[in-house]
């Protein structure tokens, strides 16, 4: 399997309606330890953690503060490397490629939203949007045809012209979605995306991310401290000192 492979569905519509193949493991990570060299020594945040997820799953992760849920993100979203171990998406030895493969990587397969949101405050929603496509090359017609829809199906579609900085959080966090889908992406992982919002509006985010799930056949991993919004996933998976301690199906 080579980078190449990322571009499987590239002429696909992003938010199509699509049945996944639950047989089809998106998501494989193998034997993953990541230790970090601080001040105070070493800090062990992964370690030796294995779990599969599979296409069209709405997985969340949970667990104390410090115990290593945002480092597992970070691993499976490629942002850094792990010590050791191995995370394969949609079949993609993903740490045994070249750093300019994984930022392709990064780029058309995997889709993220954070809890600070990190638009860019100046530029539109749609410009927001559209950036992951203009990087990935696509055509401007193409990528501005694309994210309109996609902003249109998350109900954004009056926004478009907004700058960012003048939407409201939960408006902020659409927004955000709508650029994660943007290329297509094979799983979106969300850290915390309801934690810089009120309970209501939280909820509502986590409304979407289930229709994202449900009607859109999308791989979504998410992060939450709240076990009522995990509770509405498929399977949460509870994470302490570094490990799997639980693995449960809702
Ligand atoms: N860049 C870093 N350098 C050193 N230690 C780090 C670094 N990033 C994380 N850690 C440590 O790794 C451990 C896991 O951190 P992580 O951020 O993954 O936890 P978390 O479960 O996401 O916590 P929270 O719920 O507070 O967001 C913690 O002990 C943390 O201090
Ligand atoms: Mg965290």
């Amino acid at each position: 399997m080579t980078v190449s492979n990322v571009d499987h569905r590239e002429d696909a519509h992003s938010l199509c309606p699509k049945r996944p193949r639950r047989e089809h493991v998106m998501l494989r990570v193998e034997n993953l330890s990541k230790l970090y060299q601080s001040e105070g020594g070493t800090v062990v945040a992964l370690s030796n953690i294995s779990l599969s997820v599979q296409e069209g799953e709405f997985v969340s992760i949970l667990g104390p503060s410090g115990s290593g849920k945002s480092t597992l993100l970070y691993m499976i979203g490629a942002l850094d490397r792990p010590t050791s171990g191995k995370v394969y998406i949609n079949d993609v030895d993903v740490f045994s490629l070249s750093d300019s493969e994984i930022a392709t990587v990064r780029n058309k397969m995997i889709g993220y939203v954070f809890q600070s949101y990190n638009l860019i405050n100046r530029a539109t929603a749609l410009r927001n949007v559209e950036i992951p496509a203009m990087i990935a090359g696509v055509p401007h017609k193409k990528g501005d045809f694309t994210a309109t829809a996609i902003m249109d199906a998350l109900g954004i579609s009056d926004k478009i012209n907004q700058k960012a900085v003048n939407l409201s959080g939960g408006q902020q966090q659409r927004v955000a979605i709508a650029r994660a889908l943007v290329n297509n992406p094979s799983i979106i992982l969300a850290d915390e995306p309801t934690g810089n919002l009120d309970t209501k509006t939280g909820s509502e985010i986590f409304d979407l991310l289930k229709r994202l799930s449900s009607e859109f056949g999308r791989t979504i991993i998410v992060v939450t401290h709240d076990p009522d919004l995990a509770r509405r996933t498929d399977r949460s998976i509870f994470i302490r000192d570094g490990r799997v301690e639980k693995d449960v199906s809702n």
